[in-house]
């Protein structure tokens, strides 16, 4: 199977996924040279810190052999087209990764490769990156009930955040400025996944989204590729910015979660950001243990 959309792994398969990655956190050894030899390919279209390297290690620690390769050498739709470099990845590799910057290039690899594919990030969405949001989330509380306000930019993260905290049994409350809303189509997504008793909310008021909140996400307001937006995007997020006075709407043990990198001063203050509540670091260590569990569930 693929992982292009968080939700393509449904709620039992996301459940399971999440129990594997507390698990290989609290037990690393457990699992070490589980996938011998497994091929990762790692592909990235654009930059990358926290996807490439936890990735690496988590395919080092279980066995596997992780091959990084970037835009520059690959030239995916321009060297060669992105169809032929799937068949051709596909006869070396077991796993296909691929960082990109249009969601429609996953579906064509897909459709030309046979071993599993996975979104490292897409215009559309960032799964990955949402398994260690919920494995950072079920740290602090349990998943069923909880309620995430996510404040800014509806975007990739926010899609994955949306739809996996709906699979999940969390209200994921999402306050954007006109015009950055979520998709339709995400939000159609989040809601055909939805648990019993989760709302999926969209709003364009980030108090209504925040007050009670178990946790509060931001992202960049500007994301990568979007970079010549970025001046005129500070000025209509500004309303938008997560500082101690909007975080302190949320519960009152509320964790303050943001993908990384921040863009400190703009989306999050300071203040947020290293708050004794923040998890943004436990978020980042995540991801490695959450993409271990990945590759254990797909291979
Ligand atoms: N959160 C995340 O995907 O970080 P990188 O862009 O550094 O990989
Ligand atoms: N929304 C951001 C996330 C980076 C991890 C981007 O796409 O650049």
């Amino acid at each position: 199977m693929d992982f292009l959309t968080v939700g393509e792994l449904g709620r039992d398969g996301l459940a399971e996924v999440l129990a594997t990655a507390a698990r290989v956190k609290r037990d690393r050894d457990s699992v070490k040279g589980s996938r011998a030899g497994l091929r990762v390919g790692l592909f990235f279209e654009k930059p990358s810190t926290r996807t490439r390297v936890s990735c690496e290690v988590a395919a080092t620690d279980l066995g596997a052999v992780p091959l990084v390769l970037k835009q520059d050498e690959v030239g995916l739709g321009k060297r060669e087209s992105v169809a032929d470099v799937a068949r051709v990845l596909d006869r070396y590799l077991d796993v296909l990764a691929f960082r990109v910057f249009r969601h429609g290039d996953l579906d064509t690899i897909a459709a030309h490769a046979t071993s599993p594919v996975v979104n490292l990030l897409s215009d559309r969405e960032h799964p990955c990156q949402a398994l260690a949001d919920l494995q950072t989330l079920a740290e602090h509380r349990p998943l069923d009930g909880a309620v995430v306000a996510y404040v800014g930019d509806g975007n990739n993260v926010c899609a994955s955040l949306m739809i996996g905290g709906a699979a999940t049994g969390v209200t994921v409350r999402v306050a954007t400025p006109p015009g950055f809303a979520p998709d339709p189509s995400v939000v159609a997504a989040a809601r055909a996944m939805a648990a019993a008793g989760v709302d999926v909310v969209v709003t364009e008021d980030p108090a209504a989204a925040v007050r009670g909140a178990d946790a509060v996400y931001t992202d960049v307001w500007a994301s990568m590729g979007q970079e010549a937006e970025a001046a005129e995007r500070r000025s209509r997020f500004a309303a938008y910015r997560v500082d101690e006075a909007l975080f302190g709407l949320a519960a009152a043990d509320a964790i303050f979660l943001h993908c990384l990198p921040a863009h400190r001063g703009e989306e999050v203050t300071d203040g947020v950001v290293d708050h004794p509540r923040s998890r943004v670091f436990d978020q980042a260590e995540n991801r490695l243990h959450a993409f271990k569990a990945l590759l254990l569930h797909l291979t």
